[in-house]
């Protein structure tokens, strides 16, 4: 059965576990400071954990809001926790209130190779609408390799509900 979590707002004392998940999850993660700069920026910076266990992060997820679109920065779910519609769950949380905030769109960059996120983009809606050519680094220390990104957007609705 797919487990149950909840979601709060991220605080500094919660990134180093944050960081944890991070590096086990990217090709090249973000440094502990980015984390700290979006909680700088009050972006929309959550931390999801199941449910009734505050200490068991089982992923987070961090929004940047602009004026009229959202701009989904990074959603991670734990390894552990992973193929049990966690991301699918709070992407659609995320566009509900969203659009109660009267936004009108959810972009989000995914790297080519991507394949799981790019399916799970795809199951919860999300369309092709461009690429970025060289957008991400690549893990290794060749600076000059880099990954185009897809970008991928979704108009919010009602219909989310
Ligand atoms: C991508 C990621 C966020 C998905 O999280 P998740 O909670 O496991 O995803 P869900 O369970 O909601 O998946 C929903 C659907 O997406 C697709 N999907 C997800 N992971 C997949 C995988 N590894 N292989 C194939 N399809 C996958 C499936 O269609 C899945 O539905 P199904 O399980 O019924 O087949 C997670 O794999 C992750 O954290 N990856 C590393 C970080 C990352 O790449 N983040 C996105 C950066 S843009």
């Amino acid at each position: 059965m797919d487990i149950n979590f909840q979601f709060r707002v991220m605080e500094k004392i919660d990134i180093s576990l944050v960081y944890e998940i991070e590096i086990a999850s990217h090709l090249h993660p973000w440094s502990e400071k980015n984390f700290i700069d979006c909680l700088e920026h009050h972006y929309w910076n959550y931390v999801l954990f199941e449910e009734n266990v505050p200490s068991q992060i089982v992923g987070y997820c961090i929004v940047m809001p602009g004026v009229e679109e959202l701009h989904l920065l990074n959603i991670t779910i734990h390894p552990h926790f992973r193929r049990q519609k966690i991301a699918l769950r709070v992407l659609s949380a995320i566009e509900k209130i969203g659009f109660t905030h009267h936004y009108l769109k959810m972009l989000l960059e995914v790297r080519r190779s991507n394949e799981s996120a790019i399916k799970m983009y795809e199951k919860s809606g999300y369309l092709l609408i461009g690429s970025r050519k060289d957008y991400y680094p690549m893990g290794s220390n060749d600076v000059f390799l880099r990954e185009d990104a897809l970008v991928m957007e979704k108009i919010l609705r009602k219909l989310n509900e």
